[in-house]
């Protein structure tokens, strides 16, 4: 039993195959729905994904959410793991990438990415999900492993999927 919901043993900070890793997310994801089922406070609903996310996807170091508290400026939010920038202006960063744009940043090394900000130098590969209503960004999941690839596109597609009905009628 991991923490709240039941999933197979895995070491914290492996890389697990695409395979495993998707099988892993698609044995979570119903739980993790059952869990927020009816919930609408934003903060309760990012703590919940916070801690159930970070039992699910082992290669994270960081897993949390910044949240829009300004036209250019995201706040760090409840989050997992080591410790994140406080503030974070839209113009930086690829979680600045992902509230300017509306767009999911799946980014398989940083150091390839323009104006990656090193809030922890061991992150190696990141990805950054939106949380927007009408067009405009409110939130982002940010996601960030020490691994190189850590993420596939079929995380990221489940992980849109679920945030998309989780904060669907949240109170932010
Ligand atoms: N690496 C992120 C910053 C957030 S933290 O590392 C938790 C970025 O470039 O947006």
């Amino acid at each position: 039993m991991s923490e709240g919901i039941l999933l197979p043993p895995a070491a914290r900070g492996d890389l697990l195959s695409v395979a495993e890793r998707v099988a892993r997310l698609d044995a979570a994801l119903p739980q993790i729905r059952a869990v927020l089922e009816g919930e609408r406070d934003a903060v309760a609903i990012e703590s919940t994904l916070a801690c159930l996310l970070w039992e699910t996807l082992v290669q994270t170091s960081w897993c949390g959410f910044y949240r829009r508290v300004g036209e250019r400026t995201l706040a760090v939010g409840p989050y997992q793991g080591t410790m994140g920038c406080l503030r974070i202006d839209l113009a930086r960063g690829v979680c600045g990438a992902c509230a300017r744009t509306a767009e999911v940043q799946l980014v398989p090394d940083v150091s390839l990415f323009p104006g990656h900000i090193a809030c922890d130098d061991r992150t190696r590969s990141e990805l950054v999900v939106p949380i927007a209503r009408e067009g405009l960004v409110l939130a982002v999941l940010d996601l960030d492993s020490p691994h190189l690839d850590a993420f596939s596109r079929a995380e990221a597609d489940r992980l849109v999927a679920l945030v998309g009905d989780a904060f669907a009628n949240a109170t932010f």
